[in-house]
């Protein structure tokens, strides 16, 4: 199987990587798991709580390249859109932009699974 370039860009300069400190405020985070594949992806959110924009995100992922690329990519996506909006975003999105074969559609669930976690959160 051979990756996207756009792939390969996000897996080898993934935008947004790390995590929030304990103590800021108005951060929602998620830890989602692929069952399929056991590949783990924690995401965090910095929300504005006056008008519900996301102002940063940031995200650790344990899993393959395409799992890495979908969580970067979101964190992307997500800052400066309100929370609402961010929710809206589908994997299909997500597997479009990466151009993302079917084995690994998937691993763009997974970051559609962890936005949707880290808003509720
Ligand atoms: Fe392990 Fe995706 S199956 S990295
Ligand atoms: Fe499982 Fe990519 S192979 S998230």
């Amino acid at each position: 199987m051979t990756y996207s370039k756009k792939v390969l860009d996000h897996y080898e300069n993934p935008r947004n990587v790390g995590s929030f400190s304990d103590n800021e405020k108005n951060v929602g985070s998620s830890l989602v798991g692929a069952p399929s594949c056991g590949d783990v992806m924690k995401l965090q959110i910095k929300v504005n709580s006056q008008n519900n924009i996301i102002e940063d995100a940031c995200f650790k992922t344990y899993g393959c390249g395409s799992a890495i690329a979908s969580s970067s990519l979101i964190t992307e996506w997500v800052k400066g859109k309100t929370l609402k909006e961010a929710k809206k975003i589908k994997n299909s999105e997500i597997a479009k932009e990466l151009e993302l074969p079917p084995v690994k559609i998937h691993c763009s669930i997974l970051a559609e699974d962890a936005i949707k976690a880290a808003i509720a959160d």
